[in-house]
């Protein structure tokens, strides 16, 4: 698949078969994640790899019951880490780069799993204080995107978009 079928693709995915991943497959998801760009490069994120069973069904607990996070056998959790560009970027690096290198990195491991013909759903809804203390993190980290990614159990409809000529406004 070229990028724009990758693109195209791309579906949120909320059923998964129970075949596991293979870990090259996972590599090139975590690598794309890497690859993507950062402010000033600083990459303030860290990336949580959760393959446990009983960890998978706490974060689905903790995210409303959204029982596919328990069922897809891979969940990566994308955290904010600010300290890595608060040198450079002070709050503006804290409040806004951090969330945004975050979600970039999670929106190329969503693709990096299309492409392999992988299915995800970015989930947002969740507990955030309840994600930390089930992983442990650092309280400088904050969970912002849960990534389960699995096999497609599922093949749902493609969910319309506004028009491109809807969204887009021509400046000056
Ligand atoms: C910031 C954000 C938060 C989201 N949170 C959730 C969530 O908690 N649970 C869920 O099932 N889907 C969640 N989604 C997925 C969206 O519902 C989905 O991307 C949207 O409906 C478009 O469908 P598509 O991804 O299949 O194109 C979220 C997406 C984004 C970008």
């Amino acid at each position: 698949m070229d990028l724009f079928e990758v693109i195209h693709a791309r579906q949120s995915i909320r059923l998964y078969t129970e075949q596991s991943i293979e870990d090259e497959k996972l590599q090139r998801i975590l690598q794309a994640a890497a690859d993507a760009p950062s402010a000033g490069n600083r990459q303030a994120y860290e990336i949580y790899l959760v393959r446990d069973l009983a960890l998978r069904q706490e974060l689905a607990r903790a995210a409303g019951d959204q029982e596919f996070l328990a069922q897809a056998p891979v969940v990566l959790v994308f955290c904010t880490y600010p300290a890595r560009n608060a040198e450079r970027y002070a709050k503006r690096g804290a409040t806004l780069y951090a969330v945004q290198d975050a979600a970039i990195a999670c929106s190329f491991a969503m693709l990096a799993a299309a492409a392999q013909g992988l299915g995800s759903v970015w989930v947002g809804a969740f507990d955030e204080q309840e994600v930390s203390r089930i992983l442990g993190l650092p309280p400088d980290q904050r969970p912002v995107s849960m990534l389960p990614v699995g096999y497609p159990g599922e093949t749902p409809d493609r969910r319309a978009r506004r028009p491109v000529l809807d969204l887009v406004h021509l400046a000056g």
